[in-house]
């Protein structure tokens, strides 16, 4: 029934490219109609009645139809959650519901861990959203938003057993000194008049600048990463779930959104198809041995492998592509814009950063860069920049989980039918008091003499790269961008605000992801002694 309502919509409204659509009258009825309708058959065909379920975790009563869908799209939801929880479920998970989805969100190390770990295969799985279909690759051949397949663990492997191995990371340090590099005689430049960078901007440009020359050993032109990183921005701003895909009579009603989604992805396309094309190009023009072995070529090595289990088809190839790109470059210019102004809040902790880097580095020679090798002499460097994703993982609820069969955790009490869409909020672990004591909210590094925790994955009380089948494949190009970033940041320069602002500006944003309200503008000042 609900499918005549789109035939008839489709007669009201002109199909075109505009992002509006005028709702006259008869629209609103059509609308209203098939809701009831769509409602009625819904309540009917309804997909086991968990609701009466005993042992699914409390939460909130949701309102009709909708569910708990406020709960994530008002204010901040990892917060709200972690406040449900402790007001429903003991502290460690609250039930929700999204549409007539069964909604799980974890706010205790104790729980993540049965989830990452113990029930880590059930749980393995990713809810399948349609904007998966439009903005990226599909469900079926990238990694982010897709399905957990065969396929899927062989996309991880290419990532950590041949793109980001620690092998390829130190060989390819260059690039990121010689980006690195760039900025700093940039800042460098702007003295005159003393210019506020957006610290954000600075980073996730030379994120894409790195991540670019990852891939095809060759910079962009001029303005083309920001434009890359606007594109991405766009891309992030779309990758949200609406009502249609909990209530699926209601997806046509995303016509517009659907659009808009496609136009995002055919310029990513367009881009990616550029890079292809190219190396095709000089593919044709050199000698094999003179092409460069960079991520491209590797994954274009896949495209003719006789191997069927490592044959990647074209699609395959560019879903992974884009994948990058949408992982990489915000996640580690958001945590460095953190850490940046953490420092800047606390100065103690700058000052002590910046005594061991020049302990390390040596004051005689004020040119030379803090290298990897440098940053794994560092140990009060590693403490801030987990103190830094303890308080801000800039993916606070990590990427959902959805679960592939029925389960029981925390000792049988409770139990999480098939279907589950699982959160864990990163977020709250970083502030469970159980963990960390009192002082949570305190940005204090030395907190870690005492508490050998890390974010590799193994202590669930720190996970702002995830644990597990689905954790985040990119953590060491991540790692080793922020460290590298910060260090030299603290090295060449000191950094004051513009006059008449505050730190205390700079709360958490609202919204899903994690970057502050306001973005970090400073003035970079070239130290000198
Ligand atoms: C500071 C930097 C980064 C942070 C904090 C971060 C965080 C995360 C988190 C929390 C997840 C979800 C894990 C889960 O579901 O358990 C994830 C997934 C992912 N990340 Fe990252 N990430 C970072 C950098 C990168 C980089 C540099 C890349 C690639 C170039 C990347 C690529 C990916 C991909 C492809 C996935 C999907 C994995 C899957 O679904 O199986 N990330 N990341
Ligand atoms: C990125 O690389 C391009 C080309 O070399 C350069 O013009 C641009 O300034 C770089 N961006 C940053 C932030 O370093």
């Amino acid at each position: 029934m609900a499918e005549g309502a789109v035939v008839v919509l489709r007669n009201i409204i002109p199909l075109g490219d505009g992002d509006r659509v005028s709702m006259t009258p008869a629209l609103w009825a059509t609308v209203f109609v098939a809701a009831v309708i769509g409602y009625r058959i819904m309540l009917l065909l309804r997909p086991g009645r968990w609701r009466e379920w005993k042992k699914f975790p409390r939460g909130p009563p949701g309102r009709p139809l909708v569910g708990n869908w406020d709960v994530f799209f008002s204010g901040s939801p990892r917060q709200k959650l972690m406040e449900l929880a402790k007001q429903y479920g003991n502290g460690d998970i609250v039930g929700l519901r999204m549409g007539f989805r069964p909604v799980v969100c974890v706010c205790s190390s104790m729980l993540a861990k049965e989830l990452l770990h113990t029930h880590d295969k059930i749980f393995a799985n990713r809810p399948r959203y349609d904007f998966c279909q439009t903005l990226f690759y599909g469900y079926d051949s990238a990694v982010i938003f897709s399905r957990y397949s065969s396929h899927l663990i062989r996309l991880r492997k290419l990532f950590t057993l041949q793109l980001f191995t620690p092998k390829r990371l130190s060989d390819l340090q260059f690039i990121r000194q010689e980006e690195m590099r760039k900025v700093i005689s940039a800042l460098h430049r702007t003295q005159t008049p003393r210019l506020a960078h957006k610290v954000e901007k600075i980073v996730s440009d030379m994120a894409c600048n790195i991540t670019v020359r990852l891939l095809q050993s060759r910079a962009f032109e001029q303005d083309k990463c920001s434009e890359l990183n606007d594109l991405v921005r766009k891309l992030e701003h779309s990758s949200i779930p609406v009502l249609g895909d909990f209530i699926p009579w209601m997806k046509w009603l995303y016509f517009s959104k659907r659009a808009r989604e496609r136009r995002i992805h055919k310029e990513f396309e367009d881009v990616i198809d550029k890079m292809i094309l190219d190396r095709h190009q000089l593919l044709r023009r050199c000698p094999p041995e003179e092409v460069p072995t960079d991520f491209l070529q590797v994954l274009l090595s896949k495209e003719g492998d006789e191997n069927p289990d490592e044959l990647l088809t074209i699609e395959e190839i560019k879903a992974v592509i884009l994948d990058i790109f949408a992982g990489g470059l915000h996640t580690s210019s958001a945590t460095v814009e953190w850490a940046m102004s953490e420092l800047m809040s606390n100065p103690r902790v700058m000052e002590k950063l910046r005594a061991e880097i020049d302990n390390v580095k040596g004051l005689e020679d004020k040119s030379t860069l803090v290298t990897d090798e440098d940053v794994g002499r560092m140990p009060y460097l590693e403490k801030v920049i987990r103190e830094v994703f303890r308080l801000h993982p800039v993916v606070p609820l990590l990427v959902p989980r959805l679960s592939t069969q029925e389960v029981e955790i925390a000792g049988g009490e409770y139990s999480l039918p098939q279907g589950t869409i699982a959160y864990v909020n990163a977020w709250a672990l970083g502030r469970e008091e159980r963990t960390w004591g009192p002082r949570v909210s305190e940005f204090w590094p030395e907190r870690f003499q005492e508490q050998c925790l890390d974010v590799k994955g193994q202590h669930f009380e720190l996970l702002p790269f995830g644990s597990g089948r689905r954790m985040c494949p990119g953590m060491r190009l991540g790692l080793a961008i922020v460290h590298f970033t910060v260090a030299n940041f603290v090295r060449f320069f000191e950094w004051q605000l513009p006059h008449g602002r505050s730190i205390t500006e700079l709360s958490e944003s609202v919204g899903r992801g994690n970057s502050p309200s306001t973005s970090l503008h400073a003035i970079p000042i070239p130290r000198r002694e």
